[in-house]
């Protein structure tokens, strides 16, 4: 076996492990938890719990302060409903699960910021109004490539799994695209992915990674480093 593809397996294992541990064995809970508020979560969707990067991600990026902030693959919509209690004018919360639309619906509405917030089913960019630009989009997204034939049995998956990296390698191609003049282009990713293949992504994207910000927390036994990046054109 290649080191390449022992390196490929052993992240998916650990993406297996995340399934399990982070999964939904916990779903009678309707309501979870995170930055000393609380937050309702529709059956199915991902729970963020502390450790994970939603916690640390929400505080440490730049939000567009009276501007339009896109979140692409929104989850139960914590940094959503963060933005615009920050003061963004306008949110557009979006992801590919039904579930995460649905859970991040409810926290709009339990939050108060139904003014601010809209939120939609969206596979990356592909269902926005292609008219729609936005001072700062971000995505928190999933880090783990699944093999290109693997298939979602539940909504919970999409948050750890990206097939092939296949979606990334959209958001990073085509979000320039969406940006105001001025506008940020921002994209996590953690030390349970291939650091090496996002850069390689951004690189046949025409773009260039640089890292803002970036911490260690302990996360379902493992060590993870998450950090911010903003997306350049090259
Ligand atoms: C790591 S989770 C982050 C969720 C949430 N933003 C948070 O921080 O808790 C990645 C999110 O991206 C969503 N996602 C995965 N693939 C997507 C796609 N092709 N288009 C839109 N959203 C996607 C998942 O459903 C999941 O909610």
């Amino acid at each position: 076996m290649s080191q390449q593809s022992s390196k490929f397996d052993e992240r998916y294992r650990i993406g297996r492990k995340l399934v399990a541990e982070l999964g939904p064995a916990d779903q009678a809970n309707t309501t979870f938890e995170l930055l000393g508020k609380e937050w309702d979560l529709v059956p199915g969707a991902y729970a963020p719990a502390p450790g994970t990067g939603t916690e640390y991600y929400t505080t440490a990026i730049p939000y567009p302060v009276g501007g339009r902030f896109l979140e692409i693959g929104c989850g139960a919509g914590v940094t959503a409903v963060w933005a615009a209690l920050q003061g963004c004018a306008h949110v557009t919360a979006t992801d590919i699960t039904e579930t995460a639309v649905a859970s991040t619906a409810l926290n709009v509405k339990r939050h108060g910021v139904e003014e601010q917030v809209r939120v939609q089913r969206s596979d990356v960019f592909a269902d926005l109004d292609p008219g729609e630009k936005f001072d700062t989009i971000f995505w928190n997204c999933s880090v783990i490539e699944a093999p290109r034939d693997f298939e979602f049995t539940q909504d919970f998956e999409w948050a750890i799994f990206d097939r092939g990296y296949t979606a990334l390698s959209r958001y990073l191609a085509e979000v320039h695209g969406w940006l105001r003049p001025g506008g940020r282009a921002l994209v996590t990713f953690n030390s349970l992915g291939d650091l090496d293949r996002i850069n390689q992504l951004a690189a046949a994207a025409g773009t260039v990674l640089t890292r803002l910000d970036s911490t260690t927390r302990r996360l379902a036994g493992e060590d993870v480093t998450y950090n911010v990046f903003e997306i350049a054109r090259a």
